[in-house]
């Protein structure tokens, strides 16, 4: 069988949106049957929340779309920029900073993963940690379910 795909997450912390985006992306491969073809997780730019469990508001989201969830925190690594082909960063700051960690000549392809959303490409994902409701991360699922199928998609069609 030929080689699994690997695909990182990234987010600020690895509490809000990156947890998210890998929970629903498990989903997505799932529904299209084809979750054995791919290792999927997701990371911190980060150390601070390293070891930790999801926000509870993350959590609740993800509880609310029936999405299991059983990953902890943990921050990205030189070695994961020769591990992953493809890294999604959520935002600009995310797209910087994975720039600034890469070693020169990493293998990944640094994406941003609302440039696959289909309604609205290039939008950022928004960081939703300081809101003080539950609207922001409701936000980044119905985001994340959008572009896990587009980035799906192209990769299914080898357009990326
Ligand atoms: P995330 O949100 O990057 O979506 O996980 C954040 C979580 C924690 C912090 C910032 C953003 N923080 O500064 O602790």
């Amino acid at each position: 069988m030929a080689d699994k795909k690997k695909v990182l997450f990234i987010c600020l912390g690895n509490i809000c949106r990156s947890p998210i985006a890998e929970a629903v992306f498990l989903k997505t491969i799932a529904d299209n049957g084809v979750a054995d073809k791919w290792e999927v997780d997701s990371a911190a730019i980060g150390g601070w929340h390293v070891g930790k469990n999801p926000d509870h508001r993350a959590l609740s989201t993800m509880e609310k779309h029936n999405l299991p969830y059983d990953n902890r925190a943990r921050q990205i690594k030189k070695t994961d920029f020769e591990h992953y082909h493809y890294i999604f960063g959520m935002d600009k700051e995310n797209m910087s900073d994975l720039k600034r960690l890469a070693p020169g000549g990493s293998k990944a392809k640094q994406l941003m993963l609302g440039d696959f959303d289909s309604d609205a490409p290039g939008k950022i994902i928004r960081d939703p940690y300081y809101d003080e409701g539950a609207d922001g991360f409701e936000q980044c699922y119905v985001q994340c379910v959008r572009c896990c199928a587009g980035f799906l998609a192209k990769v299914q069609k080898g357009q990326v």
